[in-house]
Formats: structure tokens, C-alpha cells, sequence
């Protein structure tokens, strides 16, 4: 939510913010600005709407720009206040010298405000950010010390932040600091980088430091000195970038998301090869602290969105195998309960990004009452990580585009290693476990097969584009593939579509249905549902209902009853979810793009949601 970068050194400095803000937009794109500083004025840019609007305005002042040698930059994901050029960061002191961008929530704005306005401070924006400037800004007139200021204000705030701050008088340094919002420094030679997360920073610097919380950088250009709080100086260690230039480029495909989705049998085949080389030896999850888990005696499972519907999969099959209770819960609504959360849960937190702020708040309150936290995050550098007893890092590679997809996969495919893991250090490998291992290895070669039907699929969106609303039904296992279709869906699409399960179409849904209103139903044969499923189907034809199937079954009767049959590999039902999702990320991409919407990055969403 809202990404921040900063540059200090000798190339153009607006060139090298905007390069960096580009990589972060899947942080937001309500608003972009940026705050250029020439040793003598601090100028500000902003613009309403998406980065390329902020290039149009920079353009325009091309002149103004050549001796900026600092400089600190923003795109917002709006929470107070709407999202105007006023509301657009940097804000600035109201002399203008100092300029602060924000990524976070300051949760005592208002009582803050409120006590700036009586001595005199104007504000002139709704956000919760402009407290922090005149906050500051108060100090450094008595100061004369940005960084004094700095550290005096933040004892004021309560909240999230991660801020970049300039001061016009001081104009050889950026001050960056953190409390509950991720951010890094990057190094370079003669120039140095500040950012939110690494995207920005990639193909520029190779050595990295991250800022834990209550941490501030004070950054020119030769050199990054790291203080805590109280002002005392820290030696942090840098580390190396992992990720190529290459992670972050679309490689030839129109979209992210079309990448990503393509990139899938091949991550999967390396997170196999990584934790199971075949299946007579067991598998490895190096930091997962199997002492601990196989002395817990029920797991619960926190997740938010996308990540949620792969914890929903996990309760079926960790339940079947391990036979022990599975509670799933969206992290929102975790946090504002009375859970039975106590040293005999593993809890289980799953976060692609590593930085949504209800599954954070879900897991450090389970760590309270003392459950073992194992932690599933892409970003194995990210603030979730803090928390987590036991780590499986997804391996699934940067995801830019803000629909999640190939982090979806990986999730999935991690959850099966990790109860499969679990089986076999419970017990003596069993014939079925053995046969399931087995399966798992051939996923990659299936998900292949899929991405090849490609165009069948592409087909079937063109024929179904028009419609205003959908319904996706499912049942057991696969009812999360129904939810996480329909999601997938309305995120990029703006198309309304609902996921249920089939047997409670009856029960309210059927009342939606005409020729308006087509279903899509997953269908695995050889499961106990798989019949009923089919009279449901039956039973919204009889209503006009247009149906789509997804299915593995090449039963001719199906004809009868679908307009259109996606048709998948064959497996066991316990995977079917992984190959039964990939039809639906690619109807919903092909149905977006068909749409004309803006696949990469759907109106109002964020790919990572650091607020409440
Ligand atoms: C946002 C994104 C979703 C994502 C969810 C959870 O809402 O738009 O795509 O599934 O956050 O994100 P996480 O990083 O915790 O998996």
C-alpha cells in the first residue's frame, strides 16, 4: 500500500525515482509524486491518477530538472483522503523546506492535527501524513537538525510508517526510517537508493540493507549510516540481491499476469526438485521445526484473500491425511475474536507479499498465546518473517502483476509438501502417500498440458465476455477453486462473479438464474460429488442458465448438458484444485484483456494491502 523511493547521487534524479516508482506501482496508482531537490529549491511534482500522468507533468518542466542531485518520490494507494493532487505526496513544511513521503497509517493523526492546528500549523491536505511533516518540521526550527527532528517526532506516532525526508537547508542527505512498514537502502557507487521493497532497486544496486522497526537511515551519497530511535549508531549487515533484472520484465508477454501464469509447471518443478528428489526419499523443509509441529494436536490456518482460498484447499487435504482439526479463518476477522489459540496449535500464517497487516496482526497475536508459527511467504525478507517459529519460503519468484496467480500455485504446492512431510514423519510411508508423491511429481507436466489448451480457453472467454455476472460452484476441495475463480475474476474484470457450493445453489443462488446469468462448475470425476454436481447443472440448464465446465472427465454426456467443457488432466482429488484453477486465471485474464481493462493493475486493488 503506497510505495517510497529515494535517490541521492550524481544521474538525473528524476529519471532514476520515476524508474524506481515504476517497479513499486503494484503498490498503487492513485496518485504519483515526486519532490526534487538542487541545493538550492526543493521542487515538488504531482499528479492524480497513474505514474505515466506524473512523466506528462515532469515533461512538461524538463528544464527545471537538470541539477537536482536528491530527490524522494510516491505513488499512493488512497486511504485518508481521496485521491486529489492535494492529497498526493510529497507534502511539504509550510515554508516549503521540508518534504516527506509517507507509506503506512498514522493511526493518532487527529488528536495530532488537532494539536498542530492550535499552534498554528495549516494543513492543507485530508491525509494522515501531513501530521508527520509539521510534527517534524515544529522540532526542526528549534533544532536546526533534521535528524534530531526526525527522531523527536517519531516518538509521536502511533501506527505504521516508512517515510523519506528531505530538508532544503540540508540538501547532502535523505532520512528514511521505519516502524511497521517495510523498507530498504540500496547501495551503489557515488549514489544511493531508499525504496519500499527490492523491485525498485533491481539492476541498480547489488547490496541491499533492511531496516528492521525503529530504525533510520541517514542516506547521502557516499555514505548510509543506520541509527536506532534512541540516535545510537547500528552496524547492520548489507546483503546481496538475489533477483535478476529479468524477474521484473514481462519477457514478450502482453501482461504480468499472462506471465506469470505460464511461468507455473516451471516453478513448481523447482520447488519440487528443491524439497523432494524423488519419491523414496523423504520430503525437506529445512526450516520447519518438526520437533515442535508433531507435538501439536490441531493447526489453524490465517490468510487473507487469494492466500486464503489456498488455506481453505489445505483443510481438506490436511485433515484427510493427518487426521488432526484444521480452522481457517480470513486474518480480519481473527484479530477482532476470542480465538482457542494455545501452545498446542501450530498456526499457520500465509502471506505472498509477507506484509499484509491483518495476517501480521493474526500471527503475532497467535504467537501470544503461544502457538508454533510457521510462516508461508514469496518474500522471505518480509515483515511477517519476524514472527515465524518455522519458515517455507514459496519460491514462486517476484509476482508484479496484482491478481496473485503463480503465488497462489506455489502455495498450494507447498501446503501438500509440508502435510505430506508431516504424514510421513507421523507414520511409516504409507502405499497412498507413496502414490501421492508421485503425483505431485507430474503436476509441472499437466499444468503444461493445460497452458497448451490455451486458446480453447481464450475461445470460450470471447463467447462469454458479454455477461454481467457469473457463478462459479464446486464442491469439497474444490469449492475454493470455485471462490478463487470468481475472485480472480471480478478483481480484473469488474465482472461480478460469486463462488458456491453447488449443493447450496438450491438454497438462494438458483433464484439468479436465466440465460443471463451463466454457471461454471468444476467437476472431478471418480468423487462421491461428482453426480450431484451434474444434477445441479442439470438443474440450472432447466433455468437457461449457459454452463462451462471444468472437468477432467471425458464422460460424452457432459455435451448435453455444457456449452463449453474446459477440459483438464486427469488426477487424485486431493490435487485437482492446483490443475482445476489454472482454466479459470486464464478465462479471467482472457475475459479482462478482451474487456480492455488494465490487467496488471485493477482499479481500487493493491498487491499489497499494509492497512487494516
Ligand atoms: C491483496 C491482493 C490480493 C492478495 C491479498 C493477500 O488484497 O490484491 O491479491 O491475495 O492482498 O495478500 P498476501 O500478500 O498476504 O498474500
Amino acid at each position: 500500500m503506497c510505495g517510497i523511493v529515494g535517490y541521492i547521487g550524481n544521474n538525473a534524479v528524476a529519471e532514476e525515482l520515476i524508474n524506481g516508482l515504476k517497479n513499486l506501482e503494484y503498490r498503487g496508482y492513485d496518485s504519483a509524486g515526486v519532490a526534487l531537490n538542487d541545493n538550492k529549491n526543493i521542487d515538488i511534482f504531482k499528479a492524480k491518477g497513474k505514474l505515466c500522468n506524473l512523466c506528462d507533468v515532469l515533461n512538461l518542466h524538463q528544464k527545471d530538472l537538470q541539477n537536482s542531485t536528491g530527490g524522494i518520490g510516491h505513488i499512493r494507494w488512497a486511504t485518508h483522503g481521496s485521491p486529489t493532487v492535494e492529497n498526493a505526496h510529497p507534502h511539504c513544511s509550510a515554508d516549503g523546506k521540508l518534504v516527506l513521503v509517507h507509506n503506512g497509517i498514522i493511526e493518532n493523526y487527529k488528536e495530532l492535527r488537532e494539536e498542530l492546528v492550535k499552534e498554528g500549523f495549516a494543513f492543507v491536505s485530508q491525509t494522515d501524513t501531513e501530521t508527520a511533516v509539521h510534527l517534524i518540521d515544529r522540532t526542526y526550527r528549534q533544532t536546526h537538525s533534521l535528524e534530531e527532528a526526525v527522531l523527536n517526532a517519531v516518538k509521536r506516532l502511533k501506527g505504521a510508517f516508512a517515510f523519506c525526508i528531505m530538508h532544503k537547508d540540508e540538501p547532502d542527505k535523505i532520512i528514511a526510517v521505519r516502524k511497521n512498514a517495510p523498507l530498504i537502502v540500496g547501495l551503489g557507487d557515488n549514489e544511493n537508493f531508499i525504496a519500499s521493497d527490492i523491485p525498485a532497486v533491481i539492476g541498480k544496486v547489488k547490496k541491499i540493507i533492511y531496516l528492521d522497526d525503529a530504525e533510520m537511515a541517514i542516506v547521502s551519497k557516499n555514505k548510509v549510516e543506520i541509527k536506532n530511535f534512541n540516535g545510537q549508531l547500528l552496524d547492520k549487515k548489507a546483503e546481496l540481491i538475489s533477483f535478476s533484472a529479468e524477474t521484473i520484465s514481462k519477457r514478450g508477454y502482453k501482461h504480468f499476469m499472462l506471465k506469470e501464469i505460464c511461468e507455473q509447471p516451471d516453478i513448481i518443478r523447482n520447488i519440487l526438485a528443491q524439497r523432494m528428489s524423488d519419491v523414496n526419499n523423504q520430503i525437506q523443509l529445512p526450516q520447519v521445526n518438526w520437533n515442535e509441529i508433531l507435538k501439536k494436536s490441531k493447526v489453524e490456518i490465517i490468510a487473507c484473500g487469494t492466500s486464503l482460498h489456498a488455506a481453505m484447499v489445505a483443510k481438506y487435504f490436511m485433515e484427510d491425511l493427518l487426521g488432526i482439526p484444521v480452522h481457517v479463518e480470513a486474518a480480519s476477522e481473527y484479530i477482532y475474536r476470542k480465538t482457542v489459540t494455545d501452545e498446542n496449535t501450530l498456526t499457520i500464517g500465509i502471506s505472498q507479499s509477507g506484509e499484509t497487516a491483518d495476517t501480521i496482526t493474526a500471527v503475532k497475536q497467535a504467537q501470544d498465546k503461544n502457538a508454533h508459527i510457521l510462516i508461508l511467504t514469496n518474500r522471505p525478507d518480509s515483515s511477517i518473517v519476524r514472527y515465524a517459529d518455522s519458515l517455507i519460503p514459496l519460491e514462486a519468484g517476484i509476482e508484479v502483476s496484482v491478481a496473485a496467480t503463480k503465488s497462489y500455485t506455489a502455495q498450494l504446492i507447498s501446503l501438500y509438501l509440508l502435510t505430506l512431510a508431516w504424514a510421513e514423519r507421523k507414520e511409516s510411508l504409507t502405499v497412498r502417500l507413496q502414490k501421492l508423491k508421485q503425483e505431485l511429481l507430474e503436476i509441472p507436466a499437466k499444468l503444461e498440458e493445460i497452458l497448451s489448451n490455451e486458446n480453447c480457453i481464450k475461445k470460450c472467454s470471447e463467447l462469454f465476455q458479454k455477461y454481467k455476472s457469473f457463478i462459479y460452484i464446486a464442491r469439497g476441495i474444490n469449492l475454493p477453486t470455485a471462490m478463487e475463480g470468481a475472485l480472480k475474476l471480478k478483481e480484473i474484470s469488474y465482472i461480478n462473479a460469486s463462488g458456491y457450493a453447488a449443493g447450496e445453489l438450491k438454497h438462494g443462488p438458483i433464484a439468479l438464474l436465466d440465460e443471463n446469468m451463466p454457471v461454471l462448475a468444476v467437476l472431478i470425476p471418480g468423487t462421491p460429488t461428482y453426480d450431484k454436481i451434474l444434477s445441479n447443472c442439470e438443474e440450472a440448464k432447466a433455468r437457461q442458465a449457459h454452463l462451462i465446465a471444468v472437468t477432467s472427465s471425458h464422460d460424452e454426456h457432459l455435451n448435453t448438458i455444457f456449452d463449453e467443457i474446459i477440459q483438464i488432466p486427469f488426477s487424485d482429488e486431493v490435487f485437482s484444485p492446483v490443475l482445476a484453477n489454472v482454466p479459470l486465471q486464464l478465462l479471467a485474464y482472457h475475459i479482462a484483456d478482451n474487456l480492455g481493462r488494465e490487467v496488471d493493475q485493477p482499479r481500487n486493488l493493491a498487491k499489497s494491502v499494509t492497512v487494516e
